[in-house]
């Protein structure tokens, strides 16, 4: 299985192709984790919100992967914006996952309605954290324009938002390359809702592949970092083998005019937690 790399604006890089455990509990994601892994994923993503993180790192330990052969991803948590409470989140998120360092660390929300603009105060901690080596990389996630505008410093790496084929978020990635930062895909699958769409199964059907597998490589081949979660192992391989599927340009040109601005999670400029 060979799953591409993407370079970063920071000069890392990181497969294209990870597994995602948001609405995985910490007893399954040890299982869930460890099947991924042998699967062959090496890029796992986390949060601290998650609540998974200690399952996560449980299932990390027993892979005997080295250390440099995984990308782990953490994110920071909204009520800990502020530089102190930031630095004793990494630490906890390091301590949980068993880990001495991360390979990338995202703010995960901007948040302002409830916690206004602290998130630039995290973006100056995440950036000293990244020289203290506690992260190799650092980026964002739910971050719109106006948020990006507000950092100083060094441009995050990548900004990880909701895109799936109905909420394609056409105008924000190309907001993004022009800042030269790699859009990453949260609920690529729009949380399986997207599978019954009737172009993705026509397409799916001409490929001789699933909806998903059509789906994960329309994600890669329009540049998106794209990280679908299932606890199931014989999805997790064949979300992983969508690396090897692809797409003619007329098929992703149609799976581009999916898109019905169908957001399923909080906006980011009104979400209240
Ligand atoms: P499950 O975890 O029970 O296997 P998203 O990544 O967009 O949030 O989507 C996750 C949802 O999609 C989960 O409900 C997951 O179910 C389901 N899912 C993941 N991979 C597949 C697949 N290959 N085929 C069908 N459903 C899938």
């Amino acid at each position: 299985m060979s799953v591409p790399t993407i370079t970063l604006n920071d000069g890392t890089t990181i497969p294209q192709l990870g597994f995602g455990t948001w609405q995985v509990s910490n007893d399954e994601a040890e299982k869930a984790v460890s099947s991924a892994l042998q699967a062959g994923y090496r890029h796992i993503d986390t949060a601290a919100i998650y609540g998974n993180e200690e399952g996560v790192g449980r299932a990390i330990a027993s892979s005997g992967i080295s250390r440099d052969g995984l990308f782990v991803t953490t994110k920071l948590w909204n009520d800990a914006h502020e530089p102190e409470d930031a630095r004793k989140a990494i630490e906890t998120s390091l301590e949980k996952l068993g880990l001495d360092h991360v390979d990338l660390y995202l703010i995960h929300w901007p948040a302002p309605v409830k916690y206004g603009d602290a998130y630039v105060k995290a973006w100056n901690a995440l950036q000293e954290f990244k020289s203290e080596g506690l992260t190799r990389s650092i980026g964002v996630s739910n971050f719109q324009p106006e948020h990006l505008d507000h950092l100083e410093g060094e441009t995050p790496v990548v900004d990880q938002v909701e895109m799936h084929p109905t909420f394609n978020q056409a105008e924000l990635r190309a907001e993004l390359a022009k800042r030269s930062i790699t859009p990453e895909a949260w609920s690529p699958l729009g949380q399986s809702k997207d599978l019954q769409d009737a172009t993705i199964t026509k397409i799916a059907d001409e490929l001789g592949v699933t909806p998903a597998q059509a789906i994960i490589r329309w994600h890669l081949q329009i540049g998106n970092i794209v990280i679908p979660k299932s606890v199931t192992p014989a999805r997790i391989e064949q979300n992983l083998a969508s690396a090897n599927v692809e797409l003619t340009d007329a098929q992703v040109q149609a799976i581009n005019g999916v898109d019905a601005g169908n957001r399923l999670g909080g906006h980011p400029d009104t979400a209240d937690f």
